[in-house]
């Protein structure tokens, strides 16, 4: 089970604060665990069992053997809640043996749009398009482009074969793939695209990569079962919760997620869109922003340790050292000698440890801390962020599954594209 720990030197909050806006917060988690009637369409993630259990990971997986039986590449068509779980695990894990996955439908820029398909130069691709209602324009047109690109390469009949369609039963790209013979798979009609980590929207694509989305589907699974018993004093998702609720009661208005493993940065796109997406309406809600660490600690370090106190900050670590790389001398004086007995892990380690005393001095920080990357951790990573997100939306009287303000932009695009009816 993942742990969180509190470092604020600034007396911003205490301990006991924090602990009294738990046990307040003790209702909301009581109905988020009974799972709430008047969510009831949008909390088909809930149990993860329903649409991310191991029936749907064992399908997964032999649809992805299936498909490396005759392609190397699997091409994700797919925006925000369509795209980013997979990508956090792909970046996430060394996949030996699993299908190259390229990027699409996530851009409107020509350019990205050219490169991404020289990427499938010398290639053999499948494609899966996935778009809950099949309406969003960065999928719908790059599906157009490769729809046209595997037809030209490979005929009707054998580009049929490599296109995958996800969408919602009875939305109009079921009728398409039934139309052309794609194969369709389903995306949860009660589960909105963000939320969709733990189902097929994304075993399928983990899968063809390579990785172990029954390993996957168990980690979420346990963090459910914990999550969903819990009760509040001991419950990480709500303490989690509650404490961003009550810094945003303070005036902070953003939470900085940082992490020394690059790795996680897929992670970090998926959990910044889960939060902005989800409490960021209403004039309410924590601007979620992300750290690279070392790296961005040479930028953002400095405005995070002294520039305007809006910020808290959540330090995402990882316990078990996964690799090493020693330091050892080569005979060169090259004024590091204190590095002659180390491991790149101690350094790691030293500038967490570092940063966390530096950053704690000027805003509160805490850290959340998981036993390794795998997918057994990733798996309880999502299910942990999803719930922690659903508690903390309804701590700020926001709806978390909804999202006007990207439905209004998309209007106001389509009619300058001349959409009929919008
Ligand atoms: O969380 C959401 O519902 C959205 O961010 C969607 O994931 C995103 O807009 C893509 O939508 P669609 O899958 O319908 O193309």
């Amino acid at each position: 089970m993942l742990t969180l720990e509190l470092t604020d030197q600034t007396g911003a909050v205490t301990q006991a604060e924090w602990q009294a806006a738990a046990a307040e917060a003790a209702p909301v988690l009581a109905r988020a665990q009974a799972g709430e009637e008047r969510y009831a369409d949008s909390l088909g993630w809930l149990d993860p069992t329903l649409w991310g259990g191991q029936d749907w990971a064992g399908r997964a997986a032999a649809l992805a053997q299936q498909l490396r039986g005759f392609a190397d590449t699997f091409v994700v068509i797919g925006v925000g809640g369509s795209n980013n779980a997979a990508r956090t695990v792909v970046e996430a894990l060394d996949l030996p043996g699993g299908m190259r996955i390229v990027w699409a439908g996530n851009t409107l820029s020509p350019h990205a749009m050219n490169r991404m398909l020289a990427q499938l130069e010398g290639r053999s691709p499948v494609i899966d398009c996935i778009a809950k209602n099949f309406e969003t324009l960065e999928p719908g047109a790059s599906f157009r482009v490769l729809r046209r690109w595997l037809t030209d390469r490979y005929g009707k009949q054998e580009a049929a074969r490599r296109i995958l369609c996800t969408g919602t039963p009875g939305s109009s790209l079921e009728k398409l793939a039934k139309e052309q013979g794609y194969t369709f798979l389903p995306f949860p009609e009660p589960i909105g695209g963000r939320f969709t980590a733990l189902s097929p929207v994304h075993l399928v694509p983990m899968a063809a990569a390579g990785a172990d989305v029954a390993a996957l589907c168990r980690g979420a699974e346990k963090m459910a079962a914990a999550l969903r018993r819990l009760p509040a004093a001991e419950n990480p998702a709500l303490q989690y919760a509650a404490l961003r609720y009550l810094l945003w009661q303070k005036g902070y208005r953003a939470e900085l997620l940082s992490c020394f493993e690059p790795r996680m940065k897929g992670l970090f796109k998926w959990w910044e869109q889960l939060f902005a997406e989800s409490e960021g309406k209403d004039g309410r809600g924590l601007l979620p922003v992300t750290g690279e660490f070392s790296e961005q600690l040479h930028s953002l370090g400095q405005f995070i340790q002294d520039g305007t106190h809006i910020l808290f900050e959540t330090f995402l670590n990882v316990k078990e050292q996964q690799a090493s790389l020693s330091l050892a001398p080569d005979g060169v004086e090259d004024g590091f000698g204190y590095l002659d007995d180390k491991d790149f892990e101690d350094l790691n380690r030293a500038a967490f440890a570092a940063t966390r005393t530096a950053h704690s001095a000027t805003l509160p920080c805490v850290t959340l801390t998981i036993d390794r990357v795998d997918e057994e951790n990733l798996g309880g990573l999502f299910y942990f962020f999803q719930f922690a997100c659903y508690l903390s939306a309804e701590l700020l009287g926001v709806n978390p599954f909804d999202q006007p303000g990207v439905e209004a932009y998309k209007g106001w695009m389509f009619r300058a594209l001349g959409k009929p009816g919008a």
